[in-house]
């Protein structure tokens, strides 16, 4: 790992931390740098960034479009997996991360540096996510994390910014971090800290303002075709458009708000504060559409599939055989996952009013109350004879063996249990 570094490649999102990394790695390691800033549908900020990253000192300012890459490669597979980590976050910054790393690494080989370099903090999980993605893809790459190294605060960072003429994008005086990408916005810092607070209305972009919500719902049709939305209303979409324009609809109502305590890989806790409108919505139509056309043992496991997918995104173990393999499963359940969903946003919130599919397991015939059931109700009662047969065993066993008077020999043969009263 040692030897002089010549060439960097850095992931430049055009912030002030980027921003201050190229002179400060030009200063530190000697090193040119090369910047890279990548497309994953960020809505803020990217303008003039190239100009500025050699205004800023950058010997090349690269610039990659990742957004369909993002949507086909990384997002969609999430959702098939119904991936929340912990159950409420759909992990937007956490499915962008590898993929960023991977163009770090193609850029790196191709214009033979030695190390990349990123802004992330020493306190995150981006950091786990682009270190290991880096580590495995190239191990001979050296990471250089400019943030995790330096001892500056925001104002040293802006100090050394003038010191060193550097052009920045002098947003307002804005406490909290942020990251985006097309499957949501992540928030932190400011009084967010404080997991008492409540996030005050100006943290929130993507989801209006609640007196700005519609008071009129609004009902839309979301198309799956073997666990991948194609179209809204009947009308096709790429996956960048079709995202984008979920985004947009269920962020006008408000829907995707969330407010969660995370666990970090570092084993921090920390208030995060998310606007993910599409992400909330599709995985909330592919939920409903799964439950109709997948068996029920199916189901079963593959919650347990979708929760363990979920935490390998979120712990950066993207390019391992066992997300891989989660995947393969994942994608080997989706065969009949095709149909339609209604989804209908309010105030704030989404809500399935409707799912249909060629593949539905649900059989009128069988489950309804009224005429023409073909449902063998007097079957019903065997079944449900020998479905309690064990509880009915262990029960009587636990009640004999526990009271003082019997003895074990009393106890009657698993053929003579009869139903117990409760003592
Ligand atoms: N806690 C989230 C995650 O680990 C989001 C991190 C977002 N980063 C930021 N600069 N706000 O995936």
């Amino acid at each position: 790992m040692e030897g002089k570094i010549e060439h960097v490649v850095l992931a430049y999102s055009g912030g002030l931390d980027t921003s201050v990394a190229i002179p400060w790695i030009r200063e530190h390691y000697g090193a040119r740098v090369t910047t890279l800033t990548v497309n994953v549908g960020q809505e803020g900020e990217l303008g003039d960034a190239l100009e500025r990253a050699r205004h800023n000192g950058a010997e090349e300012a690269l610039f990659v479009d990742a957004r369909e890459a993002l949507a086909e490669e990384f997002i969609f597979p999430a959702l098939q997996a119904n991936c929340l980590y912990q159950g409420v976050y759909p992990l937007s910054t956490a499915l962008a991360r590898p993929l960023i790393a991977r163009h770090l690494v193609r850029a790196a080989l191709s214009t033979k540096a030695e190390a990349v370099a990123h802004g992330c903090t020493g306190k995150g999980n981006d950091q786990v996510r682009f270190d290991v993605a880096v580590q495995t893809l190239a191990p001979h790459l050296r990471v250089i994390a400019p943030v995790r190294e330096w001892n500056m605060n925001r104002s040293d960072e802006m100090l050394y910014a003038r010191e060193h003429g550097l052009r920045i994008h002098v947003k307002p005086e804005s406490p909290y971090s942020v990251d985006e990408n097309l499957w949501g916005r992540s928030v932190e810092g400011g009084v967010l800290e404080d997991p008492a607070a409540s996030p005050p209305e100006e943290v929130f972009q993507w989801t209006g303002h609640p007196a700005d919500w519609p008071s009129e719902p609004e009902e839309l049709t979301v198309s799956f075709y073997e666990g991948t939305p194609q179209a809204i209303n009947g009308r096709a979409l790429p996956p960048v458009a079709l995202i984008s324009e979920m985004n947009a609809r269920a962020g006008k109502h408000g829907v995707g708000r969330i407010d969660h305590v995370e666990d970090r890989v570092v084993g921090i806790k920390s208030r995060e504060t998310y606007e993910c409108p599409a992400a909330v919505a599709l995985i909330t139509a592919h939920q409903a559409l799964e439950s109709l056309v997948l068996p029920r043992d199916l189901l079963s496991f593959k919650s347990l599939v979708d929760r363990r997918f979920a935490d390998a995104v979120y712990e950066g173990l993207w390019y391992t055989p066992l997300r891989e393999a989660l995947s393969a499963f994942t994608a080997s359940t989706q065969t009949t996952v095709t149909g339609e969903v209604r989804l209908r946003f309010y105030q704030g919130s989404v809500r399935v009013t409707g799912r249909s599919s060629p593949y539905s397991l649900l059989s009128h015939e069988l489950s309804t109350y009224g005429r023409g059931s073909t449902f063998r109700q007097d079957a019903a009662e065997g079944f449900i004879h020998l479905f309690g047969l064990a509880p009915r065993l262990a029960y009587e066993k636990r009640r004999v063996a526990r009271s003082p008077e019997n003895r074990a020999e009393e106890t009657p043969a698993p053929g003579a249990v009869s139903p117990a009263t409760p003592p």
